[in-house]
């Protein structure tokens, strides 16, 4: 988020009810303001953004009407075309990184000139190598790769088809995939939005250049 953790510490601090707030979560520790411990926070509260009960997960738990026709033949061809061999487990992804193009270079405009993981590793086998994302809810977060280049979620399926398995994939399939993919939206969380601590003259402000 163009920030860096000395900044993030430097602005939760210029804050005192944020103290108090971390005092609260971490007792005991004589500095609870620390990038782990905020870290650690975020990571508690996003382990509670579960969505259950998707018509997908009725299907897994028996309930053979929770997809129709056309969705389960979906579901037939994502596992037989591959899609779950990268996106698979519970989350149906975000489990491992794979190169992006393993068959097909896709248009540079979609890769907007990152290389993924090359960036972090420099190791050429990295080259153009992103995490595979979980696709639950897919529909509900567009745009789509990482350049978020892609807006229309039949557009993704196509490309991926290319992409990662070398198949065009025909519009009818397209469409049973896109239309299986809608089946893994949830129930959302209700996340009631705290007001945040007001800021105080220490508080350092954005920098917007
Ligand atoms: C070899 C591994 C692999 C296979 C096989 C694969 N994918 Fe992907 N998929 C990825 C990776 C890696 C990304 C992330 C690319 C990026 O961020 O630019 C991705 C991204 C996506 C996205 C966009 C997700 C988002 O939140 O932006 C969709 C949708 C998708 N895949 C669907 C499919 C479908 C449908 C299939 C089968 C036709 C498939 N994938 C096959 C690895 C794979």
């Amino acid at each position: 988020m163009n920030n860096t953790p000395e900044m993030a510490i430097k602005t939760l601090k210029s804050m005192p009810e944020y103290i108090a707030l971390f005092k609260k979560a971490f007792p005991g520790e004589a500095d609870p303001v620390t990038f782990d411990n905020m870290a650690e926070a975020i990571e508690a509260f996003e382990a509670t953004l579960l969505t259950p009960d998707s018509p997908f997960d009725r299907y897994l738990e028996g309930n053979k009407d929770a997809l129709n026709e056309a969705q389960k033949g979906g579901l037939k061809l994502f596992m037989d075309k591959g899609c779950a061999t990268c996106h698979g487990g519970i989350n149906m992804g975000g489990e491992a990184y794979f190169p992006f193009g393993l068959v097909e270079r896709p248009k540079a405009e979609i890769i907007a000139g990152d290389t993924g993981r090359y960036k972090i590793t420099h190791s050429k086998s990295d080259e153009y190598v992103f995490k595979a994302p979980s696709l639950r809810n897919i529909e509900l977060t567009p745009p789509y790769f990482h350049s978020g280049k892609v807006w229309d979620l039949k557009e993704a399926v196509k490309i991926m088809g290319a992409a990662q398995l070398g198949a065009a994939l025909t519009a009818e399939e397209v469409d049973k995939i896109e239309g299986f993919l809608r089946t893994t939206t949830g129930v959302q969380p209700k996340v009631e939005y705290p007001i945040l601590p007001a800021p105080t003259m220490q508080t350092p402000r954005p920098k917007l250049d």
